[in-house]
């Protein structure tokens, strides 16, 4: 079980991560309308890139942007979650010891207590944010069961990850549930909302380009919209 889940399965699961990310940027670009979009992009490349990086930065920022600041609760409960969500397994020991066995190559690590740190906050603030979603009538409303379905495919992996961690019981068998939920994880990135990974990326950078070349962006520069 543990040979295949850490040999076919697991490049697998790395491929269609890989692979169905880039696929879902490249349909939002080819998604664009030439009429709306693209003819402006393409005449103003400058003023787009500037408001791209400026959306993207601004929105990665905490209390950044208005839509941020109008919501401290949930500002706070996202960036402690996402803190985690992205640093810990990314930076994880663990993590790069087992892709320098397979690839060869691997990222510096954190120190031990700070990646159980963001682990643990990840799941707190993980079960705040599906608190969120079935308390609050205006959040509920746009909610349905594959938005659970996220958050459950997100922190199945730091929960089996903790507990195989700390060694909660049969050690084994929380491993392997640890590799099997982070592989349900990347197979079901690409066909999920967890394609925000790159898409909150891909939007943020459209609008921004859109607000720097229309809207309002080069006002009085001869732009036409
Ligand atoms: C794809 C295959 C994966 C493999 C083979 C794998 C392997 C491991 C291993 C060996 C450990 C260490 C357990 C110990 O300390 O003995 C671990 C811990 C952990 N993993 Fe993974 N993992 C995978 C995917 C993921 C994913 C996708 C996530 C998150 C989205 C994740 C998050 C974590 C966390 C949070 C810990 C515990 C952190 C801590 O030390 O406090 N893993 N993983
Ligand atoms: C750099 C990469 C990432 C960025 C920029 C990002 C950004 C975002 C944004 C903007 C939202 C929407 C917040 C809102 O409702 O206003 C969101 C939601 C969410 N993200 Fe991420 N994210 C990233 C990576 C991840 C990863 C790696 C995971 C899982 C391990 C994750 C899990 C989630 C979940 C579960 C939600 C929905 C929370 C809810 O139900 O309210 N994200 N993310």
């Amino acid at each position: 079980m543990y040979a295949f889940l850490t040999g076919p399965m697991f490049w697998l699961s790395l491929a269609v991560f890989i692979a169905g990310l880039f696929w879902r940027a490249v349909w939002y670009a080819r998604g664009l309308d030439w009429q709306l979009d693209r003819v402006a992009y393409r005449a103003w490349p400058k003023e787009g890139a500037r408001g791209a990086v400026r959306s993207v930065f601004r929105w990665l920022v905490p209390f950044g942007t208005r839509g941020w600041r109008v919501q401290p609760f949930m500002t706070v409960v996202f960036f402690l979650f996402h803190a985690g969500a992205v640093l810990a397994p990314v930076f994880l020991l663990a993590h790069n010891v087992f892709l320098e066995s397979k690839l060869g190559v691997s990222l510096p690590a954190l120190p031990r207590f700070l990646a159980d740190a963001l682990a643990l906050l990840a799941v707190i603030a993980g079960l705040l944010l599906a608190l969120r979603r079935v308390a609050l009538p205006e959040v509920r409303i746009l909610t349905d069961w594959r938005d659970g379905l996220v958050l459950a495919l997100s922190l199945a992996p730091f929960i089996t990850g903790l507990l195989a961690r700390f060694q909660a019981g049969d050690y084994q068998f929380w491993l392997l549930a640890h590799i099997i939920s982070g592989e349900a994880f990347l197979i079901a990135a690409p066909f999920t909302k967890l394609s925000h990974i790159v898409l909150f990326f891909m939007s943020r950078a459209q609008l921004g380009m859109d607000y720097g070349i229309k809207r309002g962006g080069m006002k009085g520069k001869g732009m036409a919209w």
